[in-house]
């Protein structure tokens, strides 16, 4: 690594928290089709100085822009860092801006392994919200290309399990109308579910604990997307049991997520998501292909095929052959 390269993941902090900052203080929303610090600072009701500093700095990183002493947005400032109604676009920069309260104190989570004071989505059902909407905003553009890969049949029964916002499940509807498909996930998620099924697919809806309740079927194709880093191997080894039960032989599973290699230290994206993880529920993690694979032939899949999908993360599908 270059001394540069080595510094900037030293100070990697600032920029983030520059970012956090205007949009704690809403300076995104008070910019609108160009106006001053001045302005900003007023609306904002912040120092002024310090505000001139922070919107300079995001110049600087080209997230704004500025002549003439008048700030004005980028397409991406616009699109990714404005509220705007219903649109749910700063969901994703909300949950980045949650997920740091617990960063912070990642010193004493590794000193201790526990964080008794820890803030947990599930605890609170604006964090769940923002999660789940989160979900969507990081999903809805990369859903089409992935499902589109997928070995489903019109006619097929899916379950999205955990499907939380219904961003895969409603793809699936739409790709495939003759589909016959069910969305799994806890009762605040189901709510948000209906909320963004816009267009009234055919989707069914089970409210419930995929650890505890009925999760119906027999389906042809269970989809498990950004589940398993959530938990622990035996509660990922308790779900893959269960889900085996609800696929029909001959169907399939296809799981989604971030994957090590063997080493365990790469690919690097996958190995700081388990630190993500360490520091939002610590009982989970990310884990190997080879782990997977492990965990697949114990509760009785046959081969587990990986796959990478170009601007989509990686899956794993195990079929079930009796
Ligand atoms: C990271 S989100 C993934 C959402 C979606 N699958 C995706 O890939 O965008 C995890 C989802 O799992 C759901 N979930 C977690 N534990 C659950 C449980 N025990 N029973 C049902 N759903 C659960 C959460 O409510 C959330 O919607």
């Amino acid at each position: 690594m270059d001394y540069d390269e080595f510094w900037s993941i030293v100070t990697g902090y600032r920029k983030s928290r520059i970012v956090h900052t205007a949009v704690i203080w809403k300076f995104f929303d008070y910019i609108g089709t160009g106006t001053t610090a001045e302005y900003i600072a007023k609306k904002a009701n912040t120092d002024e100085r310090a505000t001139e500093r922070i919107l300079n700095a995001l110049v600087g990183m080209e997230i704004l822009r500025k002549s003439d002493g008048i700030y004005r947005h980028t397409e991406l400032s616009r699109s990714q860092l404005v509220e705007q109604g219903d649109d749910n676009s700063l969901a994703g920069v909300r949950h980045a801006l949650q997920s740091w309260e617990n960063w912070g104190q990642l010193p004493d989570i590794v000193k201790t392994g526990e964080l008794p004071d820890r803030k947990r989505v599930f605890d609170d059902p604006e964090r769940y919200r923002t999660f789940i909407l989160a979900m969507h905003q990081y999903q809805k553009h990369r859903a089409e290309q992935l499902v589109r890969q997928l070995p489903v049949k019109s006619g097929d029964t899916i379950l999205d399990c955990g499907g939380g916002p219904g961003t895969y499940a409603n793809t699936f509807q739409r790709l495939y109308p003759g589909a016959d498909v069910t969305l799994f996930d806890l009762p605040d998620a189901i709510a948000i579910a209906k909320e963004l099924n816009e267009g009234d697919l055919p989707i069914q809806y089970i409210s419930g604990d995929f650890f505890e309740d009925d999760l119906g079927g027999p389906y042809d194709l269970v989809y498990l997307s950004n589940i398993i880093h959530s938990y622990s191997p035996d509660q990922n080894l308790d779900l893959l049991n269960r889900i085996y039960a609800a696929v029909k032989t001959g169907g399939r599973l296809v799981i989604r997520d971030r994957f090590l290699d063997d080493s365990e230290t790469k690919p690097l994206g996958a190995v700081i998501f388990g630190i993500h993880m360490l520091v939002n529920n610590l009982q989970g993690g990310t884990y190997s292909v080879k782990e997977l694979r492990e965990w697949l032939q114990s509760v009785g899949f046959g081969k587990a095929e990986y796959q990478a999908i170009e601007g989509n993360g990686e899956i794993i599908i195990a079929e079930k052959l009796d």
